[in-house]
């Protein structure tokens, strides 16, 4: 009985790390055919006037998208922090429970006060197929009363619900092109950048 528990359990790894590779190929493909867009050096020349970028960040990714949006916008940038830090592995049961609970995190800080900026980025990591949960939180507190408001994310490969979510949620938002980013090598550093230039250039 042990032995076919155990083959059973050896073929379901197999299955599952050839699944993981193909995926992983998949990806990779997808990742350089839509960086190929974005070969050509952009150059940055609308004028978005006085322009907050908020975003949450676990992993840096988040925070190196919302870095070069406001230094190409001239902005200001605000971190969402929670009272209670999130970190790998705890993070992905943690999150899960607090997304189907709904029971949010507490949010560190008080809120910027909107009324100052013309233009509200606000960007965070996909969790769980949505908004990470700090971005519930804001979303919870946050009026943006008739401000645009742009929504980013950036993803392993796959954003799910999370624009969806977050134009149901932001109260009183008047929301503009949204734009999301895989996690990329730091070879398409340039062709992420053209990609942030291209979309601010549109909005
Ligand atoms: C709890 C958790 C859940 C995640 N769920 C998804 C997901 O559903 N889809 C996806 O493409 N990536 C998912 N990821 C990967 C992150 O979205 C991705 O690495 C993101 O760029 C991290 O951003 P950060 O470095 O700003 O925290 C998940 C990561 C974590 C920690």
């Amino acid at each position: 009985m042990i032995k076919y528990i155990l083959i059973i359990l050896a073929v379901a790894a197999i299955v599952g790390g050839v699944a993981s590779l193909v995926h992983l190929r998949n990806v990779n493909a997808k990742n350089k055919a839509e960086m190929a867009k974005y070969d050509n050096q952009a150059e940055y020349i609308n004028n978005l006037g006085k322009t907050l970028v908020m975003y949450y960040s676990m992993s840096g990714q988040t925070e190196k998208i919302a870095k070069q949006i406001a230094e190409l916008t001239g902005g200001e940038l605000y971190e969402i922090a929670t009272e209670e830090a999130y970190s790998s592995p705890s993070v992905y049961m943690k999150s899960k429970k607090e997304y189907e609970s709904k029971q949010y995190p507490k949010l560190a800080k008080n809120l910027p006060n909107f009324a100052d900026y013309d233009i509200i980025f606000v960007g965070g990591p996909v969790w769980w197929y949505t908004m990470a949960v700090p971005l519930f939180s804001l979303l919870e507190t946050a009026d943006f009363s008739g401000k645009k408001v742009v929504p980013f994310s950036t993803q392993g490969s796959n954003y799910g619900a999370f624009f969806e979510d977050f134009v149901k949620l932001a109260k009183n938002a008047d929301i503009q092109t949204s734009a999301n980013f895989n996690n990329m090598k730091p070879e398409f550093d340039a062709q992420v950048k053209n990609k942030i230039i291209d979309w601010l250039n549109k909005l």
